[in-house]
């Protein structure tokens, strides 16, 4: 007894000193720590002693705490530690798709602030904790596919935020929690869009409560449980509804009359329950594409006329439903319709499909009816249709092919495979564009039945390559095969996503894959993946950490034993103070360190400053030396010891980044080395500042030149070139930075001029690598400048390289018109597009240009096709618009026939910085030496004073 007295105050001591004496995220350290040692298998980058830091995979933190854990597809086995609560600022976690993840789901998880939650196709198991209902952040909610059990927690019905509730396939029972006096219920999810909570053992009947017309529910998706009771009549309430299943439970009495007024419900699914009562009358349903009342115990009744006004039906399933009568022959004329099953009815006469019947319908079955003729207009009807066990196929002796039943032969026409025969490596699979490679695979189940049109022309894989583009994944292409039925009649396809450069994919590439899979909320279909074997870095059993023996001394007796554990962590814990205290003084000292190789930056050519320093050289920040200001903070100018010129943005408070930002974006500048882009010449990180120091661009921006601001005045040629050099930046930053850069902020404030009027790409702020699913799709802010914007990226918020296009679109019309894009409530471009006379002389335009043009006289040769070229960068679409490699060469071609020879510079345009040599900061003269339009260039006012 007292010996764990003893061992408790220890324990307790020892928490304490670790609170006090380290930094907050040391308790993020320490929880996945835990995690770690509760998993059998975790990546080999978790290890180092900074997880924000060192580049763990999976691992994502802002302001030194971690906020996202995302390990799909890890391969990880073992229980998720209850340590797991300690991470106070954790906003995301998936640990999808690792089938060796098993134990409860603790019930520390409801101290998080989640709002993601996604563990689909792990093995849980036990009750989903009640206090999940504290997360009140919680959007997402997806737990499909593993096997819980117990009740669904009434507190779910606190996630006032919730729009995605999916507990699909498990082993959850007892009823739908409804709110009752105080206590929360599912009704009160009123965000949700999807409640996905079928193949369970749900029992009791469906509460009238849980449906209102408050709600704005999608999908209710209840199928293969064992509700019992009828079909509430609030359901015809909830006028979002478009996808209803209730297929496969105990459901009884009749169908809710007002269900008819469910007008945007595509699919519909009352099969096997034992729905009782006229059949319901759905002729209001015009959206219905799918339905299926299979065998219920409505009252016998003639074939509804009703059913032949569907203009959107595709599927009518109704057997087992005691139909009588003959079928209308305006049923196949439904031009939608593809598929009818009406097996086990008494359906008599005559079956006439007549002869205009819809394109699309394939197949026709009526196994046990009483059809004793048949009258077929067409010859040939490539029309499958099945009379077994009718009187017409009855009579001794037929041989038509209608009285023999093939089974639905359901194939996936994939893309043909244009492979020469290769045969690849024992595991290794050949890909559609035939590479051996080794996928990632899993099996998409469908939801519904929306996928039927999916077929044609590869829709699927073009449409799950679009996902995968737009996330700037390394995925080469995808192939699916392998259509099936399931018992449950989904239907199912095998996915195999290929990788692209690699044979195969790295973990954090898988992370993001899965990640984008297990969250995609705008298909009909989930996805459970196989585990992925690959990895090139083989698993590693969790290494003993230092950490590890916290948990081992809870259990542990001896009070010897953890004397010699708290002497163990007292050491690791003065080691670790050493470490930090190393780290502040030089944060970046460790990227060249062995182990965070992956994360080892490539700085060379860059100096990393002292803050004293970039004092002495701005003249402590003097405001003489500001030169100007923008989103990020202030610039000002510096001269460095060997008299170099440079630019230094000093970041505000408000706009600092964590050091992984940071560190990420100086690893991606750089890496940037173009003569028409401005280039890094260093960095500052200390004492809580940020710092990026630039080359110095020293004739000011194009926005100043064009409006007059800095006297600098350009002629026809000199404008070509600068269009000329700001598109070769842009084209080196789309075509040839790795990872591919969207600037996203085009405009004349962002294009530098050097002392040769060359342009000079500035201000990647706000630009972004396109590397991880997270922050991608999450976090799509349209970002930009109004006026500028891309119209398709502001509506659809999908970021593309031809975003920058358009922008240089417009900036191309401001230089030739020196109008802001936006003046007095018009936009240049429309102004432009109406006003175009293709029949006249500068297509008419000679009002807009900007006069200084004009006068300095030159002519304005190849100005048509200038225009032409800005209005193709500005189409609507940006399918439609050139990439900024075609700009170029149209630039050059317009330079060539305007008697420049704009190719011969451009050999020489990889990674030279212009030399400061040049200049002598004393002149206020520049030497345009042997170019021949000199005398057009009017510096009237330098930049550079004399100091
Ligand atoms: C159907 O909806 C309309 C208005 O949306 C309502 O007036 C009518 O009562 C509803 N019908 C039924 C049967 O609930
Ligand atoms: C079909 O069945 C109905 C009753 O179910 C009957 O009235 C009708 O005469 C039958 N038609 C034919 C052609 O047998
Ligand atoms: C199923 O369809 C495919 C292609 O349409 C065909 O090659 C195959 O023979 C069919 N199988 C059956 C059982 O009809
Ligand atoms: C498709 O099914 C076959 C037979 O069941 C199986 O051998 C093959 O691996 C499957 N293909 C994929 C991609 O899963
Ligand atoms: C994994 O691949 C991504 C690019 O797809 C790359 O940025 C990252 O460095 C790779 N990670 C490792 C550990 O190789």
């Amino acid at each position: 007894m007292g010996q764990r007295t003893i061992l408790v105050s220890l324990l307790l001591l020892f928490n304490y000193l670790l609170v006090a004496e380290t930094e907050t995220a040391n308790q993020d350290f320490i929880a996945l720590k835990a995690l770690m040692d509760s998993w059998k298998d975790v990546p080999l980058s978790w290890s180092g002693s900074d997880p924000c830091d060192d580049g763990w995979d999976g691992i994502k933190c802002t302001n030194s705490h971690v906020t996202s854990i995302v390990l799909p597809s890890m391969g990880l086995t073992g229980h998720l530690s209850g340590d797991i609560g300690l991470l106070s600022e954790l906003d995301t976690l998936d640990l999808s798709y690792n089938k060796g993840l098993t134990g409860s789901l603790p019930q520390e998880i409801g101290n998080l602030k989640l709002s993601n939650l996604f563990l689909v196709g792990c093995s849980f198991i036990g009750p989903i904790p009640d206090n999940i209902g504290s997360l009140q952040q919680l959007v997402f909610l997806s737990l499909n596919s593993n096997r819980f059990s117990g009740k669904i927690p009434a507190s779910i019905g606190n996630l006032s935020k919730l729009t995605w509730l999916d507990l699909t396939d498990n082993q959850l029972e007892g009823p739908i929690p409804v709110s009752s006096g105080g206590a929360p219920g599912l009704d009160k999810l009123l965000n949700a869009k999807h409640f996905h909570l079928g193949m369970n053992k749900l029992s009791g009947t469906i509460p009238p409560q849980l449906f209102s017309s408050e709600m704005t529910l999608i999908h209710v998706l209840l199928d293969r449980n064992q509700l019992t009771g009828s079909i509430p009549s609030t359901l015809g309430l909830v006028q979002s509804l478009e996808v209803v299943r209730f297929d496969s439970n105990s459901l009884t009495g009749p169908v809710p009359l007002n269900i008819n007024n469910l007008t945007k419900v595509s699919e519909l699914y009352l099969s096997n329950n034992k729905l009782m009562g006229p059949l319901p009358n759905l002729s209001g349903i015009k959206s219905l594409g799918y339905l299926d009342m299979s065998n219920n115990s409505f009252d016998p009744s003639e074939f509804p006329p009703w059913l032949t006004t569907l203009g959107s039906l595709t599927t009518l399933k109704m057997e087992g439903t005691q139909l009588t009568g003959q079928i209308p022959v305006s049923l196949f004329s439904l031009t939608n319709l593809q598929t009818v099953v009406l097996k086990h009815n008494d359906l008599n006469g005559t079956l006439d499909i007549g002869t205009g019947y819809g394109m699309k319908l394939h197949r026709i079955e009526l196994q046990d009816n009483k059809i004793d003729s048949l009258k077929q207009h067409d010859e040939v009807s490539s029309i499958k249709i099945i009379l077994v066990n009718n009187p017409i196929c009855q009579e001794t002796g037929t041989t038509e092919s209608y009285c023999f039943d093939l089974p639905f032969n359901i194939t996936y026409a994939a893309p043909p495979n244009i492979c020469l025969p290769v045969t690849c490596s024992s595991d290794q699979i050949l890909s559609p564009k035939c590479k051996c490679a080794y996928p990632f695979m899993g099996i998409l189940t469908f939801r519904t039945l929306s996928f039927l049109d999916w077929e044609k022309d590869a829709g699927l894989e073009k449409s799950l390559m679009d996902e995968f583009k737009e996330d700037h994944l390394p995925v080469d292409s995808v192939s699916l095969s392998n259509l099936t039925m399931n018992q449950f009649q989904y239907l199912e396809l095998s996915l195999q996503v290929f990788p692209s450069g690699q044979d195969y994919f790295n973990r954090t590439e898988i992370s993001s894959i899965s990640c984008l899979l297990s969250n995609l909320t705008k298909h009909p279909f989930y996805f459970i993946a196989y585990t992925y074997g690959h990895y090139e870095d083989p698993m590693e059993s969790s290494k003993s950490s230092h950490i590890a023996f916290i948990t081992g001394a809870a259990v542990g007796g001896s009070v010897v034993l953890v004397l010699l554990l708290l002497a163990g962590i007292y050491a690791f814990h003065q080691k670790k103070r050493a470490e930090k205290a190393i780290a502040k003084s030089n944060p970046f000292g460790r990227w060249v360190s062995k182990d965070s190789e992956c994360m080892t930056p490539q700085l060379k050519g860059i100096k990393q400053f002292s803050f004293v320093e970039i004092q002495k050289y701005t003249r402590n920040f003097s405001q003489d030396n500001d030169i100007g200001s923008g989103g990020y903070g202030k610039v000002y100018r510096g001269t460095l010891p060997d008299r170099q010129l440079v630019a230094i943005k000093r970041a505000q408070k408000d706009s600092k980044q964590g050091r992984i930002e940071f560190k990420a974006e100086l690893e991606l500048l750089s890496r940037v080395h173009h003569k028409n882009l401005v280039s890094l010449v260093g960095f500052c990180f200390e004492r809580g500042e940020q710092m990026l120091v630039y080359e110095y661009v020293p004739n000011g921006t194009l926005h100043d030149t064009i409006t007059g601001k800095s006297g600098i005045r350009l002629d026809w040629i000199r404008r070509l070139k600068v269009a000329l050099g700001a598109a070769r930046g842009l084209a080196y930053l789309h075509e040839h930075a790795n990872p591919p850069i969207i600037h996203r902020d085009i405009k004349p404030n962002n294009i530098l001029l050097d002392e040769h009027l060359n342009a000079k790409v500035a201000d990647f702020g706000l630009s972004k690598p396109m590397i991880d699913c997270e922050k991608d799709h999450v976090t799509t802010q349209v970002k930009g400048t109004l006026g500028y914007l891309d119209p398709e990226y502001y509506t659809s918020q999908q970021l593309t390289e031809k975003s920058d296009v358009y922008s240089f679109g417009v900036v191309m019309l401001e230089l030739i018109t020196a109008r802001k894009p936006i003046e007095r409530g018009k936009y240049i471009v429309k102004v432009v597009r109406n006003s175009i006379d293709r029949t006249k002389d500068l297509y008419g335009l000679h009002e807009f240009l900007d006069p200084v043009i004009i006068n300095l006289g030159s002519t304005l040769k190849g100005m048509e096709k200038f225009i032409d070229l800005s209005l193709m960068c500005l189409e609507d679409s940006s399918a439609d618009r050139p990439t900024m490699n075609e700009v170029v060469k149209e630039l050059e071609n317009l330079l060539h026939s305007a008697g420049f020879n704009a190719t011969a510079e451009s050999s020489t345009a990889a990674s030279t910085s212009s030399s400061y040599d040049e200049i002598t900061t004393g002149s206020s003269q520049h030497l345009y030496s042997n170019e021949s339009f000199d005398s057009s260039v009017v510096p009237l006012q330098q930049k550079i004073k004399a100091k």
